[in-house]
């Protein structure tokens, strides 16, 4: 290109990758992070109000009042602490842009973060924007792909600045218990670290695991930032409203930075979220009851071709190990888009993320191509 000079070196790192949320024509997407029901009407029509009300103008750089008090209340119902809407929360365009928004605030040139791996990539392309890097921590499908304290502890280094757990994790599924996630804290507090908690699959959580939020025994919210989003559990991921939660003094220190991007989530998202805050959850008993019979399909498959994976504890992934391929999985999900026209994603070198969002007949008929794919390999 002939402006490739004038690029910054940030252009070498984060690059496109291949967008499996948006179906390609003629392909089944059995690897979609995108949920695919329909969200209840009350919050559409609180969307569709805002409009006809011309609600049109940015809102307050935090948020509306009126969402914050909503997620607040949520906050309390759901995952059982207190927090102040006034000086607490901050209302983002999505989690992506909680995320960056925290690692601007956080990160300066060579900090590291610490993230259990495999981990969502856009953690890593955020903290190399910054100027900072992740340090992954590796895990395996053995153990569920779950962290342990003695490989944080060996992790840190005096360029840490925090600590990244992803629960329910994209892609693996892993649910961390309440246990883990308190000796992870004690871990941060010692060594004066901060805790960030993407909590954003929070809703997903299968058989007898958990959801747990540290914030709940540790009200202060020191040395802890919390994540959260609509997009997944309220099915709303093109509104673009998450929110961040943390002490004051954290909250105000990332806030220009969220400001900056987007200076506030869009206006009508905001009044639908506040609708689908207040609605409580009982509408997503059967999506979940659902969400996991497609769980149980996908086992059975990969159980036939005997595909090793971590149990799915949550969230609506299952990483499998493809490593007996000899192949990448980028090669291989290159070749079962070509060849098999399905779309899925790889992690690293070794995994496939497959996903828990169709309809039935339509992963039926996804996972008979994977099976025949995998046979004939
Ligand atoms: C772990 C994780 N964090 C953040 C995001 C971004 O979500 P949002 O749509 O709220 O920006 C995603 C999206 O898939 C994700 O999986």
């Amino acid at each position: 290109m002939k402006n490739n000079h004038l690029l910054s070196n940030r252009t070498k790192f984060v690059k496109p990758t291949f967008q499996s949320s948006v179906n390609t024509e003629g392909h089944i997407n059995i690897g979609s992070g995108t949920p695919n029901f329909i969200p209840p009407i009350e919050i559409m029509n609180e969307f569709k109000k805002s409009i006809d009300e011309y609600k049109l103008s940015y809102t307050s750089w935090s948020g509306l009042s009126e969402l914050k008090d909503s997620v607040s209340n949520k906050l309390a119902r759901e995952n059982g602490y207190n927090a102040d809407p006034n000086s607490e929360i901050l209302i983002t365009t999505g989690a992506q842009s909680a995320v960056m928004a925290i690692f601007m605030a956080l990160l300066d040139q060579d900090d590291e973060i610490i993230i259990p791996a495999p981990f969502y990539n856009t953690y890593e392309e955020i903290a190399f924007s910054c100027g900072g890097k992740v340090i992954p921590i590796i895990t395996e499908y053995t153990s569920n792909y779950t962290v342990n304290i003695a490989q944080i502890k060996k992790a840190i280094s005096n360029k840490t600045k925090a600590i990244v757990l992803v629960s329910p994790s994209n892609p693996t599924g892993t649910v961390l218990n309440k246990k883990l996630i308190k000796e992870i804290y004690d871990l941060v507090v010692e060594n004066n670290l901060i805790l960030i908690t993407d909590e954003i699959y929070e809703h997903y959580i299968f058989d007898d695991n958990s959801h747990y939020s540290i914030h709940t025994d540790y009200q202060s919210k020191e040395n802890v930032i919390s994540i959260y989003s609509l997009s997944k559990g309220y099915g709303l991921t093109g509104l673009r409203v998450g929110y961040i939660v943390s002490n004051k003094d954290l909250i105000a220190a990332i806030a220009p930075f969220h400001h900056a991007m987007s200076i506030c989530a869009p206006v009508n998202s905001q009044y639908a979220s506040i609708a689908a805050l207040n609605l409580g959850r009982d509408w997503f008993n059967t999506i979940l009851e659902d969400v996991n019979k497609r769980k149980e399909t996908w086992k059975t498959v990969l159980d036939e071709l005997n595909i090793p994976y971590g149990q799915p504890q949550g969230a609506y992934y299952i990483c499998f190990d493809i490593s007996k391929y000899e192949m990448k999985s980028s090669q291989i999900a290159a070749k079962l888009r070509k060849e098999q026209k399905i779309i899925i994603n790889s992690v690293d070198d070794r995994y496939l993320r497959g996903s828990f969002m169709q309809d039935p007949e339509t992963l039926q008929d996804g996972l008979n191509k994977l099976k025949k794919f995998f046979n004939n390999l």
